[in-house]
């Protein structure tokens, strides 16, 4: 059994005060400048009232945009549309020491994750070799980089403007220990030299298809991190099932279970810590 006998598996992020707190009650989501909100159907009219409303209360927030779709294709983009204030798409947001500039059209970014990223960065020992799949404008690799005292990260991402933002932003906060490879993930790892000490997996819509590569880059002792979608009723086993695909009974242990946010009615984005043995 990969889970320790007896013991509570899993833990929910928003528990773990000395990493940072998911507000999961705030209506609207804030990168940078900007304020993404949600507007139900049918209440079109309201919403130029409701962004006036956002841009006289937080002087923080220059421009408001609602959700349009969801998170959509191989880049998990999801697309919006300007309501009020200045009409741009391009922000930069900070989170945990560093700026990320971005364009909330073109790249996948969420600011919920920010207590997560804190929480990998805080695992990461002295001199550890850290490999983050999907690393889209760079959150997880520059977010690490700044908070711990890794030797290398190395973000491999295949939406070229994703990257094309994670290099400037790497010039932008002057972090000298970062690489980024643009490609897909399958092709880039056979281009590695060496394993890692921590390989990140931050694609939780299909992240189970790379757990071989991941697997193939770890070293035995490493850690892997992998996220998925789970309804609640299926934590952990639903995550446990993936893993057990991939990787055989005895290769590995799942040390932590963590809920790092809900993302719709009882459903969870969840992160298996998984111990290589
Ligand atoms: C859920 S987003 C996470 C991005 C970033 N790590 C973050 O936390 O903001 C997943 C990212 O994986 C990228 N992606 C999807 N398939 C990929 C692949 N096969 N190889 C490399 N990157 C991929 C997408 O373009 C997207 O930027």
């Amino acid at each position: 059994m990969p889970f320790p006998k007896g013991k509570r598996d899993w833990v929910s992020i928003s528990e773990m005060g000395a990493v940072g707190k998911i507000d999961e009650r705030r209506s609207f989501d804030v990168v940078g400048s900007i304020a993404i909100i949600e507007v139900p159907r049918g209440s079109g009219r309201k919403e130029k009232a409701v962004a006036e409303g956002i841009l006289s209360m937080h002087s923080n927030i220059r421009t408001v945009v609602k959700k349009v779709g969801a998170h959509e294709g191989a880049f998990r983009i999801q697309k919006s549309k300007f309501i009020a204030g200045e009409k741009t798409k391009e922000t930069v947001h900070r989170e945990s020491g560093v700026l990320l500039k971005l364009d909330i059209n073109r790249v996948y970014f969420s600011p919920r994750l920010s207590g997560e990223r804190l929480r990998i960065a805080s695992l990461v020992k002295r001199g550890e070799r850290v490999l983050v799949m999907f690393s889209g404008c760079g959150p997880y690799p520059l977010v690490i980089s700044r908070n711990s005292l890794a030797k290398e990260v190395v973000g491999i991402e295949l939406n070229r403007k994703a990257h094309e933002y994670a290099e400037f932003n790497v010039k932008l906060n002057k972090l000298k220990n970062i690489i980024l490879l643009n490609g897909d993930v399958r092709t880039e790892v056979k281009r590695l030299k060496g394993k890692f000490d921590r390989v990140v997996m931050p694609l939780p819509k299909g992240g189970e298809l790379y757990l071989k590569e991941s697997f193939s880059r770890v070293k035995k002792g490493g850690t892997i991190h992998f996220y998925v979608f789970l309804q609640e009723e299926r934590i952990p086993e639903g995550g446990l099932e993936l893993v057990s695909q991939e990787l055989k009974p005895g290769k590995f242990r799942i040390s932590r279970v963590v809920k790092c946010g809900q993302v719709a009615p009882r459903c969870y984005r969840v992160c298996f810590d998984i111990k290589i043995l």
